[in-house]
């Protein structure tokens, strides 16, 4: 066994031990900033039997320190493009993070030109607005589009809602979230993943909780630049990195549980979608068998988030 050559150790690891049920993921850009923590706590998934990691440079090297511990899933290393086919192939869930991350005074839209031209499909790099259409784009070109396998990760947005909806409310007479876990809060969050395109539903927060507008404007304003905020705090060492890992495991997991053919599981993502006249949104979506099988409707708005 070569050093360098942890991606054949690992295949050979995967048909020795077959791998328990469950299902096959790959992460393409494992060897990143989110793809090395990502690539971690995917392995820990109990729902994953095999893990594809590959990237350009390094996946070797990432598999190797995975591979010597047990929980879950049986690792695999792919190195480069001639071995990309062989990474994907059979595999039930593809995750895609993002390859550079934005600097401070750049908007998401600045990495169009950096990342449009590796990502085929993307479901976290950024700018999440621009990138999903263009995998679309490629898909169709392919033949192979299905738009409801087809997922922007924006949980991001929910999951920093519902931890400033609770942090801010410890100041407010918002009773009803005061104490709580912000997993048990939800605020939908709704549009895109950029600016003023991310919109909380801060009328819809379960439990049903009532904020004044300087309240509404403030947790609005602090949700929409809360990856801002950690750009420029890192100054140029990157971004909401290891957010960025926790949500694409926590999305994934519930794109395996619907893959599963468990009941209602609903996130927030961004899809192809009617509910707007834009070609795609975030919405609350029910994640099946099929992907996306059901876009709900946005639900009554107040005037603000109108
Ligand atoms: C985030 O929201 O933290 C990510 O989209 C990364 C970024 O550039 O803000």
């Amino acid at each position: 066994m070569k050093v360098e050559d942890g991606s054949t150790l690992s295949r050979t690891d995967c048909r020795a031990k077959g791998g328990a049920p469950g299902f096959k993921v790959a992460i393409v850009g494992a060897a990143g900033r989110i793809g090395q923590p990502l690539a971690m706590l995917m392995k820990m998934n109990p729902l994953v039997s095999v893990l594809h990691l590959y990237d350009v440079v390094n996946a070797p090297g990432v598999t190797l320190t995975l591979v010597t511990w047990t929980p879950v899933a049986v690792v695999c290393g792919f190195l480069g493009q001639p071995q990309l086919e062989s990474a994907l192939t059979g595999i039930d869930l593809v995750i895609i993070p993002t390859v550079v991350p934005r600097k401070p005074g750049m908007t998401r839209d600045d990495l169009f030109n950096i990342n449009a031209g590796i990502a085929v499909v993307n479901l976290i790099g950024n700018p999440v607005n621009s990138t999903v259409p263009i995998a679309a784009e490629v898909f169709k070109k392919a033949g192979t589009y299905d738009p409801k396998r087809l997922l922007g990760v924006t949980m991001l947005d929910v999951v920093r809602a519902n931890t400033f909806v609770v942090s801010t409310s410890r100041t407010s007479l918002c009773a009803e979230v005061l104490g709580l876990d912000p997993r048990e809060v939800d605020v939908p969050v709704i549009g895109g993943h950029a600016g003023v395109t991310i919109l909380p539903l801060l009328s819809q927060v379960k439990p049903p909780c009532f904020f004044t507008k300087e309240e509404t404007e403030y947790l609005t304003n602090r949700i929409q630049n809360g990856g801002t905020e950690v750009v420029e705090a890192k100054a140029r060492a990157g971004s909401a990195t290891l957010s960025m890992a926790y949500v694409a495991v926590e999305f994934a997991y519930a794109c395996l549980r619907g893959l599963r053919g468990d009941a209602g599981v609903v996130e927030c993502t961004f899809v192809a979608s009617e509910v707007t006249e834009l070609p795609f949104f975030v919405t609350k979506v029910r994640l099946g068998r099929s992907g996306a099988e059901e876009i709900y409707q946005l639900g009554p708005l107040n005037e603000y988030e109108r």
